[in-house]
């Protein structure tokens, strides 16, 4: 499929090779033509399935193709400007073809000072890979893509990373390698809390909405809140605390004019 794509407009351009409508077929065929309905029916505006169906482009994929973002325009009835707005702005979608383990080190302000950094400075240099690039090749087993990440909201157990969105909390350099090392000869570390690893297609599968897949069960009823992190909640419950009802109506303030 060429991957031919002009950013800067509505319209979507198609070269000889994928204006191919059996091409087309190969990748989203009549049955991720009706996941991607399913998806839509969840939504009273159409527009608003884009998210996961993104996610469900990428379990197919691998990442965001400009296929992948004209299958989404032309179910949702948008330009594929619009789709392309999006799927740039959300880190969750990767342009670059995505290996079989995500692996996310976050080293925003907390996990760098608690070793966040060092952590992605020895992944880097053991996978030899940079941000968004991948140790193998992509989607094959054992293949890896390594990404700096942005706070990933479980600062309390700092440092941490995710692979393919699952939690590893409290890391060190020593257990973030054996982690890594273990992935690129197949084998699935046990998250700290959550559902098991799976593949990086079929976690975007989960992702959009499908729990058919491997290890969909366990994804489905697992729980990735630590009792650390709902402890404030859990005393509140056991104290008999509540919050103060939320008065009917709110008044807002006036909106100055624009000048
Ligand atoms: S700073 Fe790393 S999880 Fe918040």
């Amino acid at each position: 499929m060429t991957e031919q794509f002009d950013y800067t407009t509505t319209e979507h351009v198609v070269g000889p090779e994928a204006a191919d409508p059996a091409a087309e077929e190969t990748v989203f065929d009549e049955r991720v033509r009706a996941e991607a309905r399913l998806i839509v029916e969840r939504y009273p505006e159409s527009r608003s399935a884009l998210l996961p169906m993104l996610h469900l482009v990428q379990s197919v994929q691998g990442h965001v193709t400009a296929e992948g973002m004209r299958f989404c325009a032309e179910q949702l009835a948008l330009s594929t400007a619009e789709v392309n707005a999006v799927a740039t702005f959300y880190t969750m979608y990767k342009r670059q073809p995505c290996g079989q383990f995500l692996v996310s080190v976050c080293t925003n302000t907390l996990c760098a000072a608690m070793g966040g950094d060092e952590i992605y400075r020895a992944l880097s240099e053991e996978l030899e890979a940079g941000h968004e690039e991948t140790a193998g090749t992509p989607g094959a087993e054992g293949s890896v893509t390594l990404e700096h990440a942005e706070c990933l909201a479980a600062c309390d157990f700092a440092p941490v990373l995710q692979v393919n969105y699952e939690y590893f909390d409290n890391q060190t350099v020593a257990g973030a390698l054996e982690t890594v090392r273990a992935l690129r000869r197949g084998e699935r570390r046990s998250p700290t809390r959550g559902a098991p690893l799976t593949d990086f297609r079929d976690t975007e599968r989960q992702l959009a909405g499908f729990f058919d897949g491997p290890g969909a069960e366990e994804a489905a009823t697992a729980s990735a809140a630590a009792p650390e992190t709902v402890r404030g909640a859990d005393q509140a419950r056991e104290r008999g605390w509540t919050a103060p009802p939320m008065p009917e109506e709110v008044e807002l303030p006036p909106i100055p004019d624009k000048k």
